[in-house]
């Protein structure tokens, strides 16, 4: 694939009114979200939900994409059709989360650094070989009053890097992910300023191994307090300081910027990212979505590991495809929830993102 054949898959990743499915739960991950809701966690059951939400009827109207882990990747349908021609069939392209996870970084004690370049480039291969265009690596970012250190910013920045760069050689479109968790008790205004530094570091290290920015994705946390912080935000402040924020650090050359929910309220995570796309003032790349729980939970909280629902969990999911394509380009009204109760998700399952 040429440079401008990833450019061309990079714009469609974040078509108009179009955003990212991150269905790339690892199987202990998803173990922990399934033991809630009492579902068994098999191959088998992991499988029946990812081929749920995979073919869930009208949702690729607003999803352009799903990334997908390695156990799903190389899965088939009941009907013996691998979940990634799956996607094809709905017009979605197929990405796949590449990294192996944020490990305990040497002397810095409660930060992480995420790994798997190792043997990347071989396995991008493979994974182009099933049919994946895009792929995804996370950064994990602690914040505390002393946290996080220049050097787990740096370290983490230059993985990105690498891994972006190896991408870009392998054809596939990357998408690059420093996560800032909304974990703790910091202000808003603490969140900014720490997405600002890790974005800067980011970009350099980006810049400096030479990846094609015009061939890429960010897929950032929008800037919010800590969910233990007293002073939430409105609407329009979480807006305001995210897109000043993305200004001032994020290159136009950029396609497109996908937000992680980060464990937002499904509906919150919407209309935060409707907020953004509403203000004025320029914004040279595309905003959209790459939800994991927020697109997730209420279909999960729908299909409950019964087959019988099956039809219940892809209406769940079609809706909030349906409000976060909305919200894509600033058209997203609370009318539109009317349709859908299953929203409302229960508190101590988003926590969960363990990779
Ligand atoms: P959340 O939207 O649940 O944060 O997940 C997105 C994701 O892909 C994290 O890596």
């Amino acid at each position: 694939m040429a440079s401008h054949d990833l450019q061309v898959v990079a714009r469609t990743l974040v078509s108009d009114g179009k955003g990212i499915l991150a269905a790339d739960e690892t199987s202990p991950t998803l173990t922990k979200r399934f033991d809630t809701l009492g579902i068994q966690s098999t191959e088998q059951s992991r499988r029946i939900y990812r081929e749920m939400l995979f073919t869930s009827p009208g949702a690729g109207e607003f999803i352009s994409g799903v990334i997908m882990y390695d156990e799903t990747i190389r899965q088939k349908s009941a009907g013996d059709t691998p979940l990634a021609k799956i996607l094809e069939n709905q017009h979605m392209l197929a990405g796949i989360k590449v990294d192996t996870g944020a490990k305990p970084m040497a002397d810095h004690p409660h930060e992480t650094v995420t790994e798997g370049l190792d043997g990347l480039r071989d396995r991008l291969a493979e994974y182009r070989a099933m049919g994946a265009v895009f792929a995804k690596w996370r950064a994990v970012i602690h914040l505390t009053e002393t946290l996080p250190s220049a050097a787990c910013v740096s370290a983490n920045a230059h993985a990105l890097a690498r891994y972006a760069a190896l991408c870009q050689e392998q054809e596939f479109v990357p998408i690059v992910e420093p996560e800032v968790l909304m974990d703790g008790s910091h202000t808003i205004e603490r969140c900014e300023e720490v997405t600002g530094i890790v974005l800067q570091a980011v970009f350099h290290a980006l810049l400096e191994q030479g990846v094609v920015l015009e061939s890429m994705l960010l897929k950032p946390n929008m800037v919010v307090p800590g969910k233990d912080c007293p002073r939430q935000a409105s609407l329009e402040a979480v807006a305001v300081a995210t897109l000043r924020c993305l200004r001032r650090h994020v290159p136009a050359a950029v396609p497109g910027i996908v937000f992680l929910s980060g464990g937002q309220d499904a509906r919150l995570a919407t209309a935060h990212l409707n907020a953004i796309n509403r203000l004025e003032g320029p914004k040279p790349w595309k905003i959209s979505f790459s939800f994991g729980r927020a697109l997730q939970d209420p279909a999960l909280e729908a299909w409950h590991g019964k087959d019988v629902n099956l039809t219940a969990g892809q209406r769940a999911l079609y809706l909030r495809a349906n409000s976060n394509g909305a919200a894509s380009l600033g058209k997203y009204s609370d009318e539109m929830e009317a349709a859908s109760s299953s929203a409302d998700e229960p508190a101590h399952r988003r926590d969960w993102r363990d990779d």
